[in-house]
């Protein structure tokens, strides 16, 4: 039946029972963060649009062409996020959480708005787990990051993708291979915008998608190729961490991100299984991003996981995620008396940490037994005038459709022991 009104264009929403393996995706790609010792921050889903224009970077399509900003009541423009990484910096240096031990690690997670042109595994609100660790710069570290996102994905049962790394070189590495690789754009059959493009950040045409673009790029110059001594080395021992970790990657020489803030290290990680949006997750180091937002000058490294992606590929690969069922035991009251014991019992069964649903809206029998099937119950709770006089309850199976009676007393335990 259709109501009045639809969900926006492009936005990933989940309903029972979808939602369920959608929130196990969720839970599982923290998991490996908060054992490294990583806190969780809660951000704000708008910020000022400044941040993101001055974090994410002007060249970029994510703040040239996908950003939800508007202008609020006061005459603030205001964004809803685009990405997390600004907003943990942002954070970070208001709290003065930088003056602590270093590094400072946090994980985070929820919504991000893009508006970008909808299609399968892109959408204009998606949802992201990420972490950044802040302050301090360390091959380890960098090879940690990278071992977290691996292993997040390997915990789901994920094996069908890969792991591209590349190095973005430092400030020392940097402005030679700008140049080089402008003078090399600069002889390519470029259109307007792309040429303009090129002028104002020329390692954001290494990551145009366009067939006519990347067959010119062919040749282009290599960052790798023009890697200071110290970033060369940095990058060599990422490499040798992730080597020892047993942790597989790919070297991707012309690997750049959609954000500008990144240096060094990067990754992305990509699904073989999902067709064109198959970047399930991505990340690196930024060595001036939190001093360009008027932090101290420290670097940092995070990554983020696309957790619809993330979903889709464990569609793509046949993971049964466990779809958890919603309850263990469902309660059906056979008239008002013995509605007002089962309310109570309710309660009772949930304090002893039982999953409990009961049928309300008074159907009758038949529809209280589909309903208990449909919440995926294990067990039928029964309680009739009949039970209510002698003290007992009607357990089911239902499974075996086995019934047995049970006395009101030691109802709770006999329960508990039919479902271990
Ligand atoms: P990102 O590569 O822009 O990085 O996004 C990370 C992941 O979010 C992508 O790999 C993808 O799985 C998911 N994602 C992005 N856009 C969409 C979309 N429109 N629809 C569905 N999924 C999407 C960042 O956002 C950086 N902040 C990551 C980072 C953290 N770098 C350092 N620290």
């Amino acid at each position: 039946m259709a109501g009045l009104f639809a969900s926006p264009k492009g936005v990933a929403e989940y309903v029972p029972p979808d939602s369920e393996r959608f929130l196990a995706v969720r839970i599982a790609l923290s998991a490996p963060a908060r054992r490294a010792g990583y806190g969780y921050i809660e951000l704000p889903i708008f910020e000022d649009t400044a941040l993101f224009v001055r974090g994410v970077g002007e060249s970029t399509d994510v703040v040239g062409k996908e950003m939800y900003t508007f202008t609020d009541r006061g005459d603030r423009s205001l964004t809803l996020r685009p990405e997390g990484t600004a907003s943990v910096v942002r954070a970070a240096i208001e709290h003065g959480v930088l003056q602590g031990t270093l590094p400072v690690k946090l994980w985070y997670a929820g919504p991000f708005f893009r508006a970008e042109r909808p299609q399968q595994g892109r959408y204009r609100q998606f949802q992201q787990v990420g972490i950044e660790a802040l302050g301090v710069n360390d091959p380890a570290l960098d090879a940690e990051t990278i071992a977290l996102a691996d292993e997040a994905l390997r915990s789901l049962g994920l094996s069908n993708f890969r792991i591209l790394l590349n190095c973005l070189g430092d400030a020392e590495s940097r402005p030679g291979y700008r140049e080089k690789l402008l003078t090399f754009l600069r002889g390519l059959d470029l259109d307007e915008a792309t040429q303009a493009r090129a002028e104002a950040n020329p390692l954001r045409v290494l990551d145009d998608k366009r067939p006519q673009v990347q067959r010119q790029l062919a040749d282009a110059p290599l960052i790798v190729d023009s890697l200071s001594d110290s970033a060369a080395q940095h990058h060599q021992q990422v490499r040798a961490y992730l080597n020892d970790l047993g942790i597989a990657f790919e070297d991707a020489p012309k690997l750049v991100r959609g954000l500008d803030y990144y240096t060094g290290t990067t990754f992305e990680v990509v699904h073989d299984g999902l067709g064109a949006q198959s970047a399930i997750g991505g990340g690196g180091s930024y060595d001036s991003l939190i001093g360009d937002l008027g932090g101290p000058d420290l670097p940092g490294i995070g990554f983020a996981l696309g957790v619809d992606r993330t979903l889709l590929a464990c569609d793509a690969e046949g993971i049964d995620l466990g779809a958890h069922p919603s309850c263990d035991v469902f309660l059906v009251p056979l008239g008002v008396g013995a509605k007002q014991v089962l309310v109570k019992l309710a309660a009772e069964l949930r304090m002893a940490g039982i999953r409990v649903d009961m049928a309300f809206g008074d159907r009758g029998m038949k529809g209280a037994m589909r309903a208990a099937d449909r919440a995926g119950a294990r067990i039928a709770l029964l309680v009739g005038d009949r039970e209510i006089s002698s003290g007992v309850a009607t357990v089911k199976d239902l499974a075996t459709s086995e019934q047995v009676e049970v006395s009101a007393d030691s109802l709770v335990d006999f329960i508990q022991e039919k479902l271990r």
